[in-house]
């Protein structure tokens, strides 16, 4: 069978920040930075998608671009008879647990979409918006069945292909987005308070880099909300033919990530202090702190269904990049059709994510990692642990494997200033920065 290839670069770069703007960007990034104390993780963070997330995200799009294949299929090409694909394998595995509990997340975004709709969830309850959070999360069923019908529409587009599929949601909704977080950012800096929220998120507090688990956090949160070490950036680089420049692309993606990230700190932490929540509240934060801010400010019932709205819709352009990744492996080892593998692999992440959501009420005794529940369990082995293992892998491979000459041309930087430094980058400081990040972490667990 032929494969798809994006109709053009914008095609490219859409689905690309697509899939790097979701979750990631505003319910993880903020959570993180709120458990994590703030500015000095932020700089952390900051640092981390600098000097090892750019690089990186040019090294694996530009794999996949060299090799026209999928996570496994592209180490294979380019290295045949190495082991290097095992780190492709690690893809597929970190693939299934990330989609499995993002699904369930992405749920609570559609279900908090749905409230809005319906008007539900204008008014303050009585009992705080954070006791209706609890109780949703830890019921059965209806997480459940948000998150079914989530992952439902994510099989659906990734089954109708690649292309058709994902470029009609980035192009209205991303904007949307953009455009209502600054608006969001711009209210909650009018809030009574606002400054102590503004410190915490920019006014580092260097005390806070003695916790060894500091670090890895920001390492994982950058890969995380970057899509790197999955293998999503190298499948979607298979899908771009060799006329197109790749550095200024993965910049952009950089600069467009971080962008959201940082107004999503701006919108909720001012917040956090005005309403005086604890910022280190977890997975909850922002679907506490949202609500809150809603019910304040005019217009709020359809602020928060627009929000709700985009969110939920820049999850699926992430979602769907998550679920491309076995998809394309399975096309094309075992020969399933786009439609059956979509629907097989969707489903075996439905159930993972069965048992995350249910690990968020009845099955909270069950901590498979620590004092972490089913849900921080599967996000920590994938994105603290399979992504960065993943990224490490990469680097090696194009800064070691390749020659520099092949390296260069892959990532069309032949004729560029900055290639030395990408390639001091990739070849050394990116592995060994990431090493020393893992021998600390093993340290922690
Ligand atoms: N980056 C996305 C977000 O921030 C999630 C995501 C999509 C992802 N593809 C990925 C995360 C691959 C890790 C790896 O919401």
């Amino acid at each position: 069978m032929e494969r798809e290839n994006w109709a053009s670069k914008l095609g490219f770069m859409l689905a690309a920040m697509g899939s790097a703007v979701g979750l990631g960007n505003i319910w993880r990034f903020s959570y993180v930075v709120g458990e994590n104390g703030g500015g000095a993780f932020l700089i952390l963070y900051l640092a981390s998608v600098l000097v090892i997330g750019v690089p990186l995200l040019l090294a694996e799009v530009s794999i996949g671009r060299k090799a026209q294949s999928d996570v496994v299929g592209s180490f294979q090409k380019l290295a045949p008879g190495k082991p290097w694909f095992l780190a492709g394998f690690f893809g597929v595995v970190a693939s299934f647990l990330i989609l499995g509990f993002y699904s369930v997340v992405a749920g609570w975004s559609m279900y908090y979409f749905w409230n809005y709709l319906t008007g539900e969830l204008f008014a303050v309850p009585s009992e705080g918006y954070g006791f209706i959070f609890d109780s949703f999360i830890t019921s059965v069923y209806q997480p459940l069945f948000w998150h079914g019908l989530f992952m439902i529409f994510t099989i659906f587009i990734v089954l109708t292909g690649v292309k058709k599929g994902i470029e009609f949601a980035n192009k209205l909704f991303m904007p949307a987005l953009a455009i209502l977080l600054l608006l969001l950012a711009g209210y909650s800096l009018s809030l009574d308070g606002a400054m102590e929220g503004v410190r915490f998120l920019f006014q580092p507090d260097w005390s806070v880099l003695d916790d060894p688990s500091v670090y890895i956090a920001a390492l994982g949160q950058a890969f995380f909300s970057l899509s790197l070490g999955v293998g999503t950036m190298m499948t979607y680089g298979s899908y771009l033919s060799k006329q197109h420049r790749l550095p200024g692309a993965t910049v952009g993606i950089g600069i467009m990530d971080t962008f959201f990230a940082i107004i999503s700190g701006i919108v909720i932490f001012p917040a956090v202090f005005a309403f005086q929540i604890q910022p280190d509240s977890g997975p909850g934060l922002v679907f506490i702190i949202l609500p809150d801010i809603f019910a304040q400010m005019p217009f709020g019932g359809l602020v928060g269904i627009l929000f709700f709205l985009s969110l939920t819709l820049a999850a699926i352009s992430s979602s769907i990049s998550l679920l491309e990744v076995p998809v394309a492996y399975f096309i094309r080892v075992k020969k399933w059709s786009r439609k059956f593998a979509s629907i097989v692999t969707g489903s075996i992440m439905f159930a993972l994510g069965i048992a995350a959501s249910l690990g968020m009420g009845g099955l909270s005794h069950i901590t498979p990692i620590g004092d972490y529940n089913i849900m921080d369990s599967m996000d920590f082995v994938a994105s603290n642990i399979l992504l960065p293992f993943g990224g490490l892998a990469m680097a090696l491979f194009i800064g070691w494997h390749f020659t520099k000459q092949q390296a260069f041309e892959a990532t069309d930087l032949t004729n560029s200033a900055f290639r030395n430094i990408w390639y001091l980058l990739i070849r050394y400081i990116v592995p060994v920065l990431i090493i020393i990040i893992f021998l600390n972490t093993l340290e922690i667990i």
